[in-house]
């Protein structure tokens, strides 16, 4: 329980940074494997993505996601934990939906997929100041545990899983 309970506290403390430039990262799958690798894996390369009007128009994985899995991630306490803070009617049988954020009801009829996956991304680029964790950046984030320094979130496959479950909510 503790181990979760700092993890949240991890998650929530993000304070809001200058973000710098996004480093153009190779996607992971063709980084290439070094011989005198040190033992803990290196955390996956940040995927390169461009904003543009607001969104950002191209998936991070360059194929659409999995709404299930993505459906997982929502409800789930560890990863996304969007119900914290969100409402979403559809998913009424999971507990302690929060309202620091707006209701996600229709919300794929408010805004285009590629302006959900800048807000998954990033929030901050959107509302410097807002509650809403950067869900796939590794810079500017505050008292983050050692284990998941340099590490994102989500992943840029659960990304757009996510988005793919968000795009059902009309
Ligand atoms: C700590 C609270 C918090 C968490 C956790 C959180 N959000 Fe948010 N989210 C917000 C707030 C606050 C906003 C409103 C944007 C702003 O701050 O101006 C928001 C905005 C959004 C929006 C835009 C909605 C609109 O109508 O403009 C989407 C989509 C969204 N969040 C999805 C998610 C998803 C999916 C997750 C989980 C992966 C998530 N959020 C986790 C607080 C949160």
């Amino acid at each position: 329980m503790r181990v979760a309970m700092t993890t949240a506290a991890a998650f929530f403390a993000l304070t809001v940074a200058a973000c710098a430039e996004t480093p153009a990262g190779k996607p992971a799958a063709v980084a290439q494997a070094t011989p005198a690798a040190p033992a803990a894996a290196p955390p996956p390369a940040l995927v390169k993505f461009e904003i543009k009007n607001g969104g950002i128009p191209a998936s991070l994985t360059g194929k659409p996601g999995d709404a299930a899995a993505g459906k997982k991630i929502v409800v789930g306490r560890r990863l996304g934990n969007c119900l914290a803070c969100h409402e979403i009617s559809t998913l009424k049988n999971e507990e302690f939906h929060g309202n620091t954020g707006p209701v996600l009801d229709g919300v794929a009829g408010r805004l285009s997929a590629a302006e959900m996956r800048l807000r998954l991304v990033d929030a901050t680029k959107v509302t410097p100041d807002t509650m809403m964790p950067p869900f796939y950046r590794t810079e500017g984030l505050n008292r983050v545990r050692k284990e998941f320094v340099d590490k994102t979130i989500l992943s840029a496959d659960q990304i757009e899983d996510v988005l793919a479950f968000l795009v059902t909510l009309k």
